[in-house]
């Protein structure tokens, strides 16, 4: 199959990797000459675990290229995914599908036979139907059917999702459709991976509502949390106990300072923002968008409270370990760390911070912050240390050495990857979240 891949951001360059590596013949197209430039030298514009090498053996094999070129790049193609970004419209949270729109235009008038075309970028409901009727405008002669086929990546575990999905949701409107996206999936089919057919609208709402559920799923925790801290439980425990629950499931139950990145906050808000266009509330949503924004910055008191109040932390020093949202990637879009570092600025705190791949990115977004080279560098004369991201290189520290260069032997663990007891044994003040 010839697979045309229209943006060579997160999902696009993953998807792109992973279907060549099936034995597809892809090509992934993209605006940004010095983003093809790049690929083609192997230099990958994103950090994911794998896929450099990933690439690499695909272009090797001559299954995988670039182009900046859409009209060679659809060229043949028998499926056309749609894989730019649907950033948050400015001002108003909607899913802002500009680049959506002037991709199918495009496609449309350039197309040189059959195809599908699949929209991969999160998008809202009746988006397919938009971009359907967006092509059928530019008069093109060819058979199109327009699917939706949502992903469900993580960042830094993408590549095993993909290979290894729970589910492939693909909303298809006619047979030709359902045939082709087969064809595209039948490496999956043969790992019986399950592959659930819908009608387009609801493949589109499924993505909406499959994130919506886990932000909320950890916005339920993250209050239990809070609640444990007051009555004197373990909210680890607490996790354990509902998610033997065949119908709880243990996962997405960690509690923590907020969820962050690139997926849930805008997909939580575009969500809230459909179901306000059709006159159908999700109050369950809003209270999670609302409750998620509070914490981060409930996160940063925590610190403070842990130097002694406001009064005692004015003019201390605070060492920030990890600031992406989560591990193993260095996004740091709507990370935790950033409105933690903000509120302890506010209440005149001076922050040092550390961060195995974020600091490049994190540095404009937080200029008052000062970047170190090592944990070490920014714990040495730190009053207190917090743990923001649970990267494995912050899970076994040298404690000795954390109490002999910091200033203070605080330790705030916002991701609960220390125990209780043994901390407290060596002499740290430890705070966690949800354990007494
Ligand atoms: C999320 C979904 O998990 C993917 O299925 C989906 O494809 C993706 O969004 C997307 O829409 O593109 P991702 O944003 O990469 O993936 O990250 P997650 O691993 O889901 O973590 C999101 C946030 O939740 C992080 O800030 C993480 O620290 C937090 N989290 C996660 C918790 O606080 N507790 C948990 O138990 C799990």
């Amino acid at each position: 199959m010839k697979i045309a891949m229209v943006g060579s951001g997160y999902v696009g360059l993953v998807s792109g990797a992973c279907f060549a590596d099936f034995g597809h013949d892809v090509v992934c197209i993209d605006k940004d000459q010095a983003k093809i430039d790049r690929l083609h030298q192997g230099v990958m514009p994103i950090y994911e675990p794998g896929l450099d090498a990933l690439v690499e053996s695909n272009v090797k094999a001559g299954r995988l290229s670039f182009t900046t070129s859409l009209a060679d790049g659809i060229k043949g193609a028998d499926a056309i995914f749609i894989a730019v970004g649907t950033p948050s419209r400015r001002g108003d949270g909607h899913a802002d599908l500009t680049f959506v729109h002037a991709v199918a235009r495009e496609v449309g008038e350039k197309l040189s036979g059959d195809a599908v075309v699949v929209t991969k970028s999160t998008v809202p409901v009746g988006t397919g139907d938009e971009v359907e009727r967006i092509i059928g405008h530019t008069g093109t002669k060819h058979k199109v059917s327009v699917i939706s086929n949502p992903e469900f990546l993580r960042e830094g575990a993408a590549i095993g999702d993909f290979k290894r999905p729970d589910r492939i949701v693909i909303g298809a409107e006619d047979e030709f459709g359902k045939q082709v996206m087969s064809e595209v999936y039948r490496p999956l089919f043969l790992n019986e991976s399950p592959i659930l057919f819908t009608s387009r609208r609801t493949s589109e709402l499924i993505k909406y509502a499959a994130n919506a559920f886990l932000a909320t799923k950890i916005t339920f925790i993250n209050e239990m949390a809070d609640l444990c801290e007051k009555v004197g439980a373990n909210v680890q425990d607490v996790s354990r106990g509902i998610g033997m629950d065949g119908r709880i499931g243990p996962k997405f139950l960690h509690a923590g300072p907020g969820y962050g990145g690139s997926c849930f906050p805008k997909d939580t808000l575009a969500l809230l923002k459909t179901s306000e266009d059709y006159d159908s509330p999700t109050r369950i949503i809003e209270a999670v968008v609302k409750t998620n924004e509070s914490r981060k910055r409930a996160m940063g008191r925590k610190v403070v409270d842990a130097l002694g109040g406001a009064e005692a932390a004015r003019g201390r020093k605070v060492a920030l370990l990890g600031l992406t949202f989560k591990p193993n990637t260095d996004d740091m879009r709507d990370s935790p760390s950033i409105a933690i570092a903000q509120t302890l600025h506010d209440a005149g705190v001076e922050v040092a911070a550390y961060d195995p791949e974020g600091m490049e990115l994190a540095r404009p977004l937080m200029p008052e912050v000062t970047m170190c080279k090592d944990p070490y560098e920014a714990i040495t004369g730190a009053d207190a240390t917090v743990i923001v991201t649970e990267w494995d290189a912050f899970r076994a520290l040298d404690l000795e050495r954390v109490k002999e260069l910091a200033a203070d032997n605080v330790l705030v663990d916002l991701r609960n990857i220390y125990d209780p007891e043994t901390l407290r044994g060596t002499g740290f003040k430890y705070v966690s979240v949800g354990r007494v």
